[in-house]
């Protein structure tokens, strides 16, 4: 098994690699002056079983591109299987028309991999379950609450907890969490009227005087969780905490969750924190990379990694 990292998040990368107590394979991954994409694997591969780690965060185009001819140059270099380990997996918010004559851009990424060499992929909470079938490989989708439950039991224990999913169509993520925490659920009924602004409307489900801890997959903007907040504050919540997975928090997303009425974000290192983001007191990150490593040896094996879903 080999164990290899383009530059999305090298920190994340050797983390894992650490835990399967392999060294990183050498390679360059980087840049002709007119930024075009180049990779060199500076040790053989012919014959390896290959992982490679890349999340297609910002910059996502960069990021992809060098995912793709990573894989690539691993085709190339004879390697018996290609997994593409990608903890974020951009793009996946475009997973249906939107509209009239929109891409459905998910479905085009998957192609891409595909077709560029990619014999399975390895994930974590994809924004829809169904991207799953975009792939004609198989697809592994590991789930944030699997690091986030013990952080939830270990805090909480013994308190009077609701998870809330801040639009409806998170509803199936923040019930399977609040099953397992043996937990209420609460939902925020949220209309975006317009792309990128949300708006909440209403709440489904008893706040008052509990706990309240936010669940979903990606927080960007932030919008949608302090939003949310304030709704769930304004309902009489005695606290508001989220567990998000994936940490895009792109523009003001920081300096929004600061002011709000959370008293913490809770997020993955599935995306490389940005400094904002690393001397935030508002926002804490849990390392995947155990969970992650012992999803890439256990394919490597090939033996079930269905027990990491209990
Ligand atoms: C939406 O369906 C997603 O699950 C997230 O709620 C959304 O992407 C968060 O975006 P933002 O932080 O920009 O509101």
């Amino acid at each position: 098994m080999k164990i290899m990292a383009c530059n999305s998040n090298r920190p994340l990368a050797e983390a894992i690699a650490a835990y399967l107590n392999l060294p990183l394979t050498k390679a360059v991954v980087r840049r002709f002056s007119d930024m075009e994409v180049f990779v060199e694997i500076q040790e053989n591969v012919r014959g390896e079983d290959v992982f490679v780690i890349q999340s297609s965060s910002f910059p996502a185009n960069d990021n992809l591109m060098e995912l793709l001819v990573a894989i690539d140059a691993l085709r190339r270099g004879s390697a018996r299987r290609i997994t593409s380990v990608i903890p974020y997996f951009g793009y996946a918010r475009q997973d249906r028309k939107s509209g009239p004559r929109t891409p459905i851009s998910a479905k085009l990424v998957a192609n891409l991999i595909t077709v560029a060499g990619a014999d399975r992929v390895l994930t974590m909470d994809l924004h829809a379950g169904q991207i799953q079938g975009f792939f004609d490989i198989p697809v592994d989708n590991l789930y944030g609450t699997l690091v986030f439950n013990q952080d939830i039991q270990d805090r909480f224990d013994g308190e009077d907890l609701v998870i809330v999913s801040p639009d409806v169509g998170g509803v199936v993520r923040a019930r399977g969490m609040a099953k397992k925490l043996n937990a209420d659920l609460a939902i925020v009924d949220k209309r975006r009227e317009q792309a990128g602004v949300s708006e909440v409307m209403n709440i489904i489900g008893e706040v008052k005087g509990r706990h309240c801890i936010l669940a979903d997959d990606i927080v960007d903007s932030g919008g949608t969780l302090c939003n949310a907040a304030v709704a769930l504050a304004e309902e009489g919540a005695t606290s508001v905490s989220a567990y998000v997975t994936h940490g895009v928090l792109s523009g003001g997303a920081v300096a929004r969750i600061t002011s709000s009425p959370l008293d913490r974000l809770v997020i993955t290192d599935s995306i490389l924190a940005t400094e904002a983001v690393r001397v935030s007191h508002s926002i804490e990150q849990l390392t995947i990379a155990p969970l992650m490593a012992e999803a890439i040896r256990r394919i490597s094996e090939e033996s079930s990694i269905s027990v990491l879903f209990n």
